[in-house]
């Protein structure tokens, strides 16, 4: 059994970003700058957006983290989300999700500049993704094929199930998975919560993504010998053997599946390191793009 390192590759995705960064600023151009847009105090997406801002500082580029009170109404946020559009020195930026309930996310996310959407969230680039047109691939799917290309896990005809059809990773996962790329080519299966027999067509799969959202929802009995696990889950579970007073979770039983798979995720450690490298990389393409663009 082989561990997927994210912690590792996006290392190096950093590192390579880095270095592209250096001769930006050797040749006297503008180097990337992302700006993160927090409403509220929700714990975890504090977390995600206080790492987003300092894997910038890592690689070099430029970052402003614009936090918002929760009670902030949502033409106030359209408001700043139109600056940011207007502003020439922001190569790209991401609003974290989720919103406060007062607050309409679609809305929202149809508001950014496809141009600068680096989390491939707007409908334009959900539809050039579709369509196998240059786009921003959203950072969660497009971190896991980069796994699976840098570990050479050959998907061509392959078994995948992708567990959850969210609009941030299981729908646009099953859509990359089925394209002519190279960690692509599958044939694609997509289960989720209405889904009958579910652990028989999980055992029927070559490779599965569990973004579901459930801690340790999958079972060593509900996969094969040889599986390929891609766990994009990750929750707190209560743990008072803890000092913070929980664990972090993913949506597979790691302990029990690991026997079985050949390669396997880990969390914390596997898709969530990728998801932030992926977005920097997405914010280079931002920068590239708007320099070719003049
Ligand atoms: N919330 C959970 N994942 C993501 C992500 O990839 N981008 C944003 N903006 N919010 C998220």
């Amino acid at each position: 059994m082989t561990i997927l390192d994210g912690k590792k590759i996006s290392s190096d995705i950093k590192n390579e970003i880095a270095d592209q960064v250096k001769i930006m600023k050797s040749k006297g151009e503008k180097v990337p700058h992302l700006a993160a847009v927090l409403v509220g105090t929700d714990g975890a997406s504090m977390t995600y957006v206080g790492a987003k801002v300092k894997a910038c500082e890592l690689v070099g580029f430029e970052s402003t983290l614009i936090d918002l009170p929760e009670k902030t109404t949502e033409d106030e946020l359209l408001n700043h989300i139109y600056k940011l559009n207007n502003d020439s020195g922001i190569d790209g930026f991401i609003v974290q999700l989720p919103l406060p309930k007062h607050i309409d996310d679609q809305k929202v996310l149809m508001a950014i500049d496809p141009d600068k959407d680096v989390d491939g969230f707007h409908p334009t680039n959900v539809g050039r993704m579709t369509l196998d047109l240059p786009t921003f691939l959203p950072a969660t799917p497009f971190g896991i094929l980069e796994l699976l290309e840098r570990y050479n896990i050959e998907t061509s005809g392959k078994n995948v199930v992708v567990m959850g059809r969210s609009h941030i990773v299981g729908r646009p996962m099953s859509i990359l998975m089925s394209q002519k790329r190279k960690a692509g080519n599958a044939t694609v299966t997509v289960v989720h919560s209405r889904t009958n027999n579910l652990a028989e067509i999980t055992r029927g799969a070559d490779i599965i993504v569990a973004a579901i959202g459930i801690s340790e929802f999958l079972k060593a009995d509900m996969v094969k010998d040889g599986v390929v696990v891609i766990d994009v889950g990750i929750t707190r579970v209560p743990d008072e053997t803890k000092t913070r007073g929980y664990r972090l979770a993913g949506d597979v039983e790691f302990e029990g599946v690991s026997k079985k798979a050949s390669f396997i995720t880990p969390v914390p450690g596997g898709v969530g390191p990728m998801t932030i490298a992926m977005l920097l990389k997405n914010t280079l393409l931002a920068r590239e793009r708007q320099n070719t663009a003049k």
